[in-house]
């Protein structure tokens, strides 16, 4: 994820500047850069560590304002020209976030002239704020930034410089963070406190929509209508490590947290509302082509492959298309019957897996169209296929996937919604009905998070158990099986997930009272049979957790314990539940003190076969 920082005082602001950079490396970066003003705006940015960067800056150069920026490349790959500070003539800018509508401004601002000379979002910014200084005269900086916070829409927290005014630094933010530094020597802006713990522990954090003005001599706030405003300073009291996780314990639980944001960025700009469809350029497919295919074929591994399992679903539901679902080490040994009418979608979040490489090679020998899902711009799987749809849910640390994992989902909906869209299964009224459920996902998984607490005493509960069992049908069958797999990673308990109507077949034989059963029972077709199911494995003495929706009464007479998602769309409950599944395999780890971020023999990305 972006990091932003940003100084003014009397030290050097080019060391304040990169060492406070280098305490964002954490958040995960691929190029880095600098502005400083002295006297002219001079940037510094290449591709690489921040080490690289301290490389290309001249020895002694100094200033005492400047802005720097750590980039994860969400638009445009990770070259020099892509990273941060971008420049309009006499601006420079730094931003964290996405803005959903650059295309429409970058094509508006082409034609009045403006040149741009790199693929991201973040350039319009830049050229948006010159057109406004150029036309209207009267503006200060602060006023220009304002303006446009009407014209760019997304998330954003940016930092400015103008060589008009050049004692200041002008930020603002939405959805995306910015806290303010106020320290005795200068004033220090960053994306998160760890940028600047060891200069002050004095930080005021800013809202949405709020802007701030940095000069030598202090600090001022703004609201969104320009008028001043006070605001609370806070003393932290975490040390720096804490402070990289935002003070959770581990990032898995960081990253557990940050999905109300992971999931909206990943729609960001993807949904129409209002016509009840998708918007999805990246897929670089025709509607002709989408008519025509026969069959999706997806590859992937681990918990990319369960996300492909409930993608299954999905196609086959919302956009009628037969999918099968290929584990990529098995897939690339395999004789696959393949033809150009099979679109091949690898899934991955890394996109650097090396079974699910060759297995996406293997497919396009076959003359296949090949498609990722990956949330690494720049990773392998980006030239390995045709086209690539990004997961934008920044960078994840723990080992075990979570945000990456729903950020899939998200993905494999709006696929599927789009495909079932143009070949006429969906009407724009059923797509809109799941459009506008999707677009309620990160409030309910917020709700999730906010009662946390009874999952995490149910973890508690069992956390001495030996083996765990999670059953579910239909969507919910891949869920049981990511529950699982989230358990037995970081846990080390043995856990198995089953298609519940299967249990019945074998693994009934090992269901006792020391087998909890974890059985995924929301809202659905295959509610009633999954009741079923319950009764049978309480018939043999297990304690069963139910994962249920909120409204669900009745499921309280057959199980021992509920953990409750909101109500929402049947199709659209595997990204709340999977939720609730991250949390209990979270707590279950803690509680048997595990190392819930770096798992014994587990690596994040698996680039060995
Ligand atoms: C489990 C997990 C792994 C990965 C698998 C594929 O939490 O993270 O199972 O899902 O190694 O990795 P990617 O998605 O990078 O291809």
């Amino acid at each position: 994820m972006c990091g932003i920082v940003g100084y003014i005082g009397t030290e050097n602001a080019v060391d304040i500047i990169i060492s406070s950079l280098k305490k964002l490396e954490y958040r995960g970066y691929d190029s880095a850069g600098v502005t400083i003003f002295n006297g002219n705006l001079e940037t510094y940015k290449t591709v690489g560590k921040i080490s690289e960067l301290e490389k290309i800056i001249p020895a002694g150069f100094t200033g005492h304002i400047g802005i720097g920026h750590t980039r994860w490349a969400t638009h445009g790959k990770p070259e020099t020209r892509n990273a941060h500070p971008h420049l309009s003539s006499n601006i420079a800018v730094v931003h964290n976030g996405i803005i959903e509508n650059y295309m429409h401004l970058k094509e508006k601002l082409m034609q009045q002239g403006y040149e741009f000379s790199s693929d991201t979002d973040t350039e319009v910014i830049a050229h948006l704020l010159h057109k406004t200084m150029k036309n209207e005269k009267t503006y200060s900086l602060l006023d220009a930034v304002r303006h446009i916070m009407t014209e760019i829409e997304g998330s954003y927290a940016i930092a400015v410089l103008c060589t008009d005014e050049p004692d200041h630094i002008v930020l603002a933010r939405k959805d995306s963070p910015l806290v303010i530094g106020l320290g005795n020597n200068g004033y220090f802006a960053a994306s998160d406190v760890t940028a600047f713990l060891r200069y002050t522990k004095n930080a005021v954090y800013v809202n949405d929509k709020e802007l701030v003005l940095i000069s030598p001599t202090g600090v001022e706030f703004y609201n969104n209508d320009g008028q001043r405003i006070e605001k609370k300073v806070d003393i932290i009291e975490w040390n720096e490590e804490a402070a990289e996780k935002a003070g959770y314990e581990h990032f898995m639980l960081k990253e557990i947290h940050e999905q109300p944001i992971s999931i909206q960025d990943t729609y960001a700009g993807k949904i129409s509302e209002l016509e009840g469809r998708v918007i999805l350029e990246e897929l670089k497919m025709d509607e002709d082509q989408l008519r025509n295919l026969q069959r999706v074929t997806i590859i992937a591994c681990g918990t990319s492959w369960n996300a492909g399992c409930v993608g299954k679903y999905l196609f086959e539901n919302l956009a009628g298309i037969h999918t099968d679902v290929e584990t990529a080490s098995e897939f690339r040994y395999g004789d696959p019957i393949l033809c150009g009418q099979v679109l091949t979608l690898a899934i991955t979040q890394s996109g650097e897996t090396a079974d699910t490489l060759a297995a996406i090679r293997s497919s396009r020998s076959y003359g296949c169209k090949a498609v990722a899902i990956t949330n690494v711009v720049g990773s392998t799987i980006t030239r390995e296929t045709d086209s690539v749809l990004f997961t934008h849910a920044g960078p994840e640390i723990g080992v075990a996937a979570t945000k990456t994992f729903t950020a899939q989902l998200i993905m494999l909906y709006l696929m599927a919604i789009h495909i079932g869209t143009v070949r006429g299964r969906l009407t724009p009224e059923t797509s809109r009905d799941i459009l506008v459920g999707i677009k309620q996902l990160p409030g309910q998984v917020q709700k999730i998070l906010n009662n946390k607490d009874a999952i995490k005493k149910c973890a508690e509960h069992y956390a001495k158990v030996q083996d765990y069992f999670f059953i579910g049908r239909h969507l919910n069958y891949p869920v049981s099986l990511e529950g699982a797999l989230k358990l037995k990673e970081i846990s080390y308990i043995h856990a198995e997930g089953y298609a519940a109507g299967e249990l019945k077949h074998g693994p009934l034989a090992l269901i006792s009272s020391a087998t909890p059963v974890v059985a995924i029972a929301t809202k659905g077709h295959t509610y009633d049979k999954v009741l079923s199911n319950i009764k049978e494995v309480k018939a043999r003495s297990a304690e069963v957790i139910a994962v249920a929706n909120q409204s669900d009464t009745e499921i309280t007479k057959y199980v021992d314990m509920v953990l409750r998602i909101p109500d929402c769309h049947e199709l659209l409950s595997p990204v709340l539940s999977s939720v609730v599944l991250q949390l209990l395999a979270y707590y279950t780890a803690l509680a048997r003190d595990c190392s819930i971020d770096k798992p014994r023999n587990l690596a994040k990305s698996v680039t060995v076969e």
